[in-house]
This record gives structure tokens, sequence and C-alpha cells, in this order.
């Protein structure tokens, strides 16, 4: 299909797009047509290197022959199945789910889509502890379902949103970066959530249920606490018998170069964590996990989520299939070399490239925050808009990300199956645009 039949198509049928979301001005991108390992293609035949893995929900790769055999096997056996009846793609999965979790966050349930993880989530945190006010951080994003998800959804401005959810707020999210409170770690001693929290329990409406937050806030700009934020949370959580809750829809199952982004601090042990993207190898599935424990007050609460599609055994089969391949191809050590290779680069270059203010992330979610002036740390927004045209154009894609308004972190989310040649491909993209900027 060329563009122009595209264009008439997305003219006359397709509901219009939101011009600052990231999804804005997509009419006027290329149309995908096809995708194998770490490349997709376009109905023109180009390539492009594919440095955002889909919607991050391709970390494994594109097409991975493991995924494909799994899911035509299921394909041919049984797509759907109600959640009324056990099925054994679904056993399976719990089963295979629930070694690979640390003890004691052993029990899952699944889901679609990483949003209703989250609500199911927060959902589970309220009927386990009979409170009801959850915090997030300010640069946190957790979905798009139009009430919870977007609410708890700080970095996204929450007056798009018709209606905001109750009990639901904001506490400074660790952007060391650029510190909202202007002070240096570590002899700030992790000033912005003393200072948050003493805010939260004036602002709390009724009893507290819980924290969530991302190991790494990846829509906010790849911002990493620093070392003892998540051990503070989780005691501040326990003072007032609320539950952390960890979204590792971005961080969860290799990633970061541990099977889960929460292990990279010493004592920290989630009460519930969600799952979602790759957990089903590019099929949507998400889970909530938890602890026996946990999940037994809030089932004698009343507690339950489903989803009519939530135990599909086509999606189960690739949950199990997805995790079988995270194991066996040591994945979360693979993502870990991607970042040494990639933080290298960057290290390089900024040798020559002003515009690179800072590296971060970690294994295979990283970002490049681009500044004017290293000194003021001014954002580069316009620049960082000219490198990703310019990298777009020579086959390499990736997202402009940033904290609230801001679009100046280059955010690379390569597949964990990512090769040293690809890699490099990619660094040289890049290097030649910024030269270009
Ligand atoms: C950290 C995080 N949590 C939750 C979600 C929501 O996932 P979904 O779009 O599958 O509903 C996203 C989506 O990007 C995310 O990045």
């Amino acid at each position: 299909m060329d563009r122009k039949r595209a264009r008439e198509i997305s003219e006359r049928w397709m509901f219009p797009t939101e011009p600052s979301s990231y999804m804005g001005g997509l009419e006027d991108r290329p149309i995908l047509a096809s995708a194998h390992g770490r490349t997709v293609v376009d109905t023109e035949g180009k390539s492009y290197l594919d440095f955002q893995s889909g919607q991050m929900a391709s970390a494994i790769s594109h097409q991975h022959p493991r995924m494909v055999k799994a899911i035509r096997a299921a394909l041919d056996t049984m797509v759907h199945a109600s959640n009324t009846l056990l099925n054994v793609p679904r056993l399976r999965l719990h089963e295979r789910l629930g070694k690979l979790l640390p003890e004691p966050l052993q029990k899952s349930l699944f889901l679609v889509s990483g949003s209703d993880s989250i609500e199911a989530s927060i959902d589970l945190a309220r009927k386990a502890t009979g409170g009801t006010d959850v915090l997030g951080l300010h640069a946190g994003l957790h979905g798009s379902t139009s009430y919870l998800t977007r609410s708890l959804s700080f970095n996204w401005s929450r007056n798009k949103h018709s209606v905001v959810a109750p009990a639901t707020s904001a506490i400074l999210a660790p952007y060391c970066y650029r510190c909202p409170l202007g002070l240096e770690y570590p002899s700030c001693d992790i000033q912005c959530l003393n200072t948050s929290l003493q805010l939260a329990d004036a602002n709390f409406t009724n009893r507290p249920a819980a924290f969530i937050g991302e190991p790494i806030m990846s829509a906010g700009g790849v911002i990493v606490p620093p070392e003892g934020f998540y051990k503070r949370v989780q005691e501040a959580c326990r003072e007032r018998n609320m539950l952390l809750v960890m979204d590792e829809a971005q961080t969860g199952l290799g990633k970061t170069g541990r099977l889960f982004g929460f292990q990279h601090e010493a004592e920290v042990m989630p009460d519930i964590i969600a799952l979602s993207k790759h957990l089903g190898g590019g099929l949507p599935i998400s889970a909530v996990c938890t602890t026996e424990q946990i999940a037994q007050t809030a089932v004698e609460n009343g507690y339950f989520a489903t989803r009519s599609h939530a135990t599909d055994p086509i999606l189960c089969a690739a949950g199990e299939e997805s995790l079988n391949i995270i194991v066996d191809e040591d994945l979360p050590a693979r993502a870990a070399h991607i970042e040494r290779r990639i933080k290298d680069a960057f290290t390089a270059m900024a040798k020559d490239c002003d515009l690179i203010g800072d590296v971060r992330g970690r294994g295979v979610l990283l970002g490049i925050e681009l500044v004017t002036d290293r000194e003021k740390k001014t954002p580069a927004d316009a620049q960082a808009e000219q490198i990703f045209k310019q990298c777009f154009d020579n086959g390499l894609i990736f997202q402009l990300r940033g904290t609230r308004g801001l679009r100046n972190v280059i955010r690379l989310v390569p597949p964990m199956t990512t090769t040293d040649d690809e890699v490099d491909r990619a660094m040289t993209i890049i290097h030649d645009a910024l030269k270009a900027v």
C-alpha cells in the first residue's frame, strides 16, 4: 500500500491523533509491512533497526522462531477459552512464572494489557490493606486506561483527562540529574522523598494503600533512582501499612540486566509486581504477582480481577515460551552486555559532542539526555528532534522522552538479542546525527 492510499484511509476512516502525544503525526510516518529479528520493514521496502522494540514488547526480537512455533501450535489447538474453566497453557504459565519469581511473590493472575495489570495491582493493594490512597512518582507512567492508570501517570498532564481518580497523588521523583530540590546525591540524604512523605501524610484522605513506582522511570526520561531510594520507600510503606507495588512493565524479565528491575537494589522486596510488554513475546498478556498472604487477604475481602481474554491459551502459551527463551538464551546477561557497549560508545561520543549531558539507564533501557549547555543543563528539545529525524531517515527507530513537558532524552530500547554489529550500526547512525546537529 502506497503512502497516498494510506493517507486517504487515515483521513477518511481513522480517528485523528493528538499532535502533542507520542503517537501524534503518525499519518506522515512510514507504514510498517513486516518485521524480523531487530528489523522492521516499511511498505516501500526500507529497513529500520528497531531500537524501541516495537512498543517495548518485542524485547526478545521480532518473530523469534521459537515464539512463532509456540504461537502456531496454540493456534492449531485452542486460541480462546473461557476464564470460568482452567486450561493447560494457563496452568503451565502459572507454574513457569512462579518458578522464576523471587520468593515470596509466587502467586500470579493474568490479564491482557499493562494498564490492566496496574489497575488490578492497585485494587489488590486496596483490598489487602483496607486503605485507599495511592502515591506515585511525578515522572512516572503506568498506563493509558482513562481513569486510574492515567491518573497515576503523572508524567502526562492529568489535565488532559476528563476526570481524575480520587486518592491518587504524586510525590517527587528522584531525578538526580535535575534534582527538584537543587541538591546532590548522596549528601542530599534523599531529601526529595523525606519532604514528599511529609506532604503525603498531610494530604492523605483516608488510610493509604500503596506506593507505585517503576524501577526505572522509562517514559519520564529513563530516570534511575539513586541507590537506597526504594529501600527507603519500602520502609515508608511498612511504617504506614502501605504495599509497595513495582510496575515492571518495562524493566521486568531481563531488560535491565537482571530478571527484575527491582533486584538492582539490595534488601528491596515489593509486595506486588506487575509484568506486561514482552511477557507475551509480542502478544498482549500481563500478570500481577504477589505473596500468598496478600492474595488470600484480598480474596477474603472479595477481590478478583479478570478479562474475557485474560487466560486465552494462545496468550498463555506465548507467555510460557517467552520466559523459556529469556532463561535459555540468558537474555539478562545479553542485556547487560548491550548496556556496556552502548554506554562505552556514548562516553566516547561525549568527548566531541557537547550535546550529550547524561547517559543513564540499565541493560536495554537506556537514556541519553541532550542539553545545549552542560553547566546549565538547558534541555535540547529542538536538537533532539532533529537528531531523531535524521536517525529515522537513516534507518534507526527510537523514541524521544523526557520529564513532564520535555522531549530531550533519546530513549534506546533495543531487543535483548541485538547483536554487536547492530549496536555498532545504531551508534554510527546516532553519532553522525549528533555531529550534523
Ligand atoms: C511502565 C508502564 N506501565 C504500564 C504501561 C501500560 O501498558 P499498556 O500500554 O500495555 O496498557 C506502560 C506502557 O507503556 C508502561 O510503560
